[in-house]
């Protein structure tokens, strides 16, 4: 026999999308149970995203999830463009006056469950058996067994798919709409005990292929290089890593600094969008929704965006029972999810080598020289990097 329970929102995943609406929602007096697959170590350890437009800053300081953001995120003006040989700063602060903060994805994770578990929040790790039932009711049921093998059925006004690219949410939405677009090249990440030798983001794109020079802290470097699509890891020496690095940002009289490899991994590149994101109480937010390739920075951003979004409807159709901002969640999301789409195609395509495509390669190379040539080309990258209609949030 299952224990039952009731709450206003049963959400699903405890990534940014879901401990932010949890939270988000908490300030509103709104109750939420969340149900989390894996264990709580192993979603503060996820190395993932890095890099947060100014809204995204703003919104968690404003959720009370800023303390150590403020002391601890590296606040950057620009990035720096690479190729053939130049490396250009695109200032973002004076084209568009916004910033950029690193502050790493594993941080945002644990300040929110730490901010959560405080509250008294009720989070569910370590779940298994993750199900939902009657979403075109006014009474869904989320049921999972807890950690200790106990069954649990949650009634809730309204269940939130925060659940990542592959989980059980966005299945559960019958004549969803897929745009999808993949990509012939993935990224190899690290993570290296080495200080940094840029204070700002380098994109280099290089005839070897693209490479990303990003940072955790003043004594930790993340850096990414193109590698084919079908690659090993294995094929993948420490050694080979620092010297493909270096080949490919190298200047002279400038090197990458060196330290230990402490996370390797592969991230295939994909670009995906379904909708709509809702159907009948059951709302989607985040990844469970769309992937964007992370070239541009942009899934983090989304995902908080998303529970900006989604935290402010409900909040109006649970305490006012008004229903029109649910109605439009959806729409709302698409129109700025289709934007970042876009934008992360774009700085995609315009930095990763195909090989044997001299078409390609000029094409390029006439955007990057426009991006960092022209004025106003450079406010639109400025504008889309540092967030463009970033949602905010009112209480
Ligand atoms: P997730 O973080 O995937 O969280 C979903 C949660 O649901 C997980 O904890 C998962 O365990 C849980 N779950 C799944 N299935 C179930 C189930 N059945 N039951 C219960 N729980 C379940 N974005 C940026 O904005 N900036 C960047 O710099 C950036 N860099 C990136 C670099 C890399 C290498 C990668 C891979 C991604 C990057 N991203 C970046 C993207 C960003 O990490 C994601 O978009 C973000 O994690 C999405 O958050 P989310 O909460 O929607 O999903
Ligand atoms: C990081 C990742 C990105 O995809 C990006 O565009 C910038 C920074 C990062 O992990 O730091």
């Amino acid at each position: 026999m299952a224990i039952t329970s009731r709450t206003q929102v049963g959400i699903i995943g405890a990534g940014p999308a879901g401990l932010m609406l949890s939270q988000l929602l908490a300030l509103r007096g709104i109750d939420s149970v969340l149900v989390e697959n894996r264990t709580r170590e192993y979603c503060e350890a996820r190395q993932r995203a890095g890099m947060l437009e100014a809204g995204t800053v703003a919104a968690l300081r404003a959720a009370g999830a800023g303390k150590r953001l403020d002391v601890e995120g590296l606040e950057h003006d620009g990035i720096y463009l690479q190729f053939r040989g130049e490396r250009h700063h695109v200032n973002f602060r004076e084209l568009v006056g916004r910033t950029v903060t690193v502050y790493a994805q594993t941080e945002i994770v644990k300040d929110l469950i730490a901010v959560r578990l405080a509250a008294g929040a009720a989070i569910e790790f370590s779940a298994s058996s993750v199900a939902v039932s009657g979403i075109t009711s006014d009474a869904p049921v989320l049921s999972y067994v807890d950690a200790s093998g106990v069954a649990h059925e949650v009634t809730c006004d309204v269940i939130a798919g925060c659940d990542g690219f592959h989980g059980i949410s966005r299945p559960l939405v019958p004549g969803l709409s897929v745009y999808e677009r993949s990509y012939s090249y993935s990224w190899l990440g690290i993570l290296a005990d080495a200080p940094p030798s840029t204070e700002e983001l380098i994109y280099s794109r290089h005839e070897s292929g693209f490479a990303l020079y990003s940072m955790r802290s003043p004594e930790v470097s993340r850096l990414y290089l193109q590698v084919p699509a079908d690659e090993r890891l294995e094929d993948w020496s420490d050694d080979r890593i620092w010297s493909e690095l270096q080949k490919r940002f190298g200047l002279p009289g400038w090197s990458v600094s060196e330290g230990r490899i402490t996370d390797k991994s592969i991230t295939p590149m994909r670009s995906f969008v379904a909708g709509p994101m809702r159907h009948g109480r059951l709302f989607l937010a985040g990844d469970a929704a769309h992937i964007v390739p992370p070239c541009g920075a942009k899934g983090l951003n989304l995902a908080v965006g998303d529970a900006i979004v989604l935290a402010s409807a409900l909040s109006a159709l649970l305490t006012e029972g008004s229903s029109a901002l649910a109605d439009a969640y959806s729409d709302t999301c698409l129109s700025r999810v289709w934007r970042a789409t876009h934008f992360s195609y774009f700085m995609t395509s315009m930095m990763h080598v195909l090989p044997d495509d001299p078409f390609d390669d000029l094409i390029q190379l006439a955007q990057l020289r426009y991006v960092t040539g022209s004025t106003p080309a450079a406010t639109s990258l400025a504008e889309n990097y540092s967030g463009y209609e970033s949602p905010r949030i009112e209480m």
